[in-house]
């Protein structure tokens, strides 16, 4: 049904790009030289993203839980890895239908998404990114990629991936703060491994660093979607003052912003494309960050917590233990190799054969 809805989207998407005026055929033209939006990549990225929220360890890590169907389906975890101190939680896999690594990074576990969205506001550019001149970027954000177990545990599990599977692209997802983390891990990514094909898509992500920052960030990953969402309000923070280009906090581009069109029973929600500036004025930025439900559904898909459970739980079970790993601070490290079905697949001189 939900498909139905998405493709007269695409045919509303269609008609209005052809009647509109000279305006938007200049945008149309400007992204020629930029990768094309794929629409079903976000669709089933977005189901990733929703799925690393879940805490039943076991569940996740066996790709059973309920958020773990439809559009990801035959998914393989190769890495669990859950900062148990800072409350952070990520994933590293292999989806066989996008031929890719996936990468999955969670969002805020904070009780209440109120404060921490009121606590964004105040939010400095309060660390400089190393060896970009003048860029600097939010500092808890920097460090909850860089500076705990993630980092290493994504980047092992990537090495072990590779030598599985071959130099497979790579897809790296989050949610809100997890959109964040995606975005650090994605540059570090292409910055200090050489990774070549990296592909970002967050959803409701805030901004993370300032415009030198931001231009840095667009050469280095330029297959970049930031979806954003109606009114909601994270997108709209750290603050950007359009008086003080360069003190201020700026998105990277390109923004996706999605928004409802129509009356009543007619109504359907456009993926606009927006603008290369990363702040276009026509985008989410054109009306007021103000609703956090927004925030919470992207696509039709729940983000955040399921139910009432926010806090930072971890639910396991004994027949996950063999799989587990835990260092000096009790973070937890899950880590498997995939079925040997899809393995087979991808590793034999590079040929698209189905083994099944
Ligand atoms: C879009 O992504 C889907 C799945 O992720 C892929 O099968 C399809 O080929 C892509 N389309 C284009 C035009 O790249
Ligand atoms: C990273 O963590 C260590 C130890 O907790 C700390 O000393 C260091 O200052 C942190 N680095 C950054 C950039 O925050």
């Amino acid at each position: 049904m939900a498909g139905v809805g998405w493709a007269k989207v695409a045919i509303l998407v269609l008609l209005s790009s052809a009647l509109c005026s000279a305006r938007e055929l200049k945008v149309t033209v400007k992204h020629k030289e930029h990768p094309e939006f794929n629409h079903t990549l976000a669709r089933t990225l977005v189901e990733y993203a929703s799925a690393v929220y879940m805490s039943d360890t076991t569940e996740l890590f066996t790709w059973t839980c309920t958020r773990c169907n439809d559009l990801t389906e035959g998914f393989e975890m190769i890495e669990l890895i859950i900062d148990v101190k800072r409350c952070l939680q990520a994933f590293v896999g292999v989806a066989d239908d996008l031929n890719a690594f996936v990468i999955a990074f969670r969002g805020t576990q904070e009780k209440s998404l109120q404060n921490w969205v009121e606590d964004l506001y105040w939010k400095q550019l309060d660390i400089d990114y190393p060896g970009i001149d003048n860029a600097m970027v939010h500092h808890g954000f920097y460090t909850a990629y860089h500076n705990t177990t993630l980092r290493p545990g994504i980047l092992s599990a990537l090495e072990r991936g590779k030598e599985l599977f071959g130099d497979l692209k790579i897809m790296v997802t989050g949610h809100s703060m997890g959109g964040a983390m995606a975005a650090f891990c994605a540059l570090d990514l292409v910055v200090n491994t050489g990774a070549k094909d990296v592909q970002v898509v967050t959803f409701g992500q805030p901004r993370i660093g300032n415009a030198a920052f931001a231009s840095y960030y667009s050469q280095m990953v330029p297959y970049t979607f930031r979806i954003t969402h109606e009114h909601d309000i994270v997108p709209h923070l750290p603050p950007y003052y359009q008086h003080f280009p360069q003190k201020t906090y700026r998105h990277f581009p390109r923004e996706i912003w999605l928004y409802n069109l129509g009356f009543g029973s007619l109504v359907y929600t456009v993926e606009r494309v927006c603008d290369g500036s990363g702040e276009d004025p026509d985008c989410s930025r054109g009306v007021p960050g103000n609703s956090i439900l927004d925030h919470l559904v992207y696509y039709g898909v729940q983000m955040g917590c399921p139910g009432a459970e926010s806090s930072c739980k971890i639910i396991m079970d004994p027949k996950t233990a063999a799989y587990r790993t835990a260092d000096l601070e009790g973070n937890l490290v899950f880590s498997r190799i995939p079925s040997t079905k899809i393995l087979r697949k991808n590793s034999e001189s590079g040929d698209q054969v189905d083994v099944m």
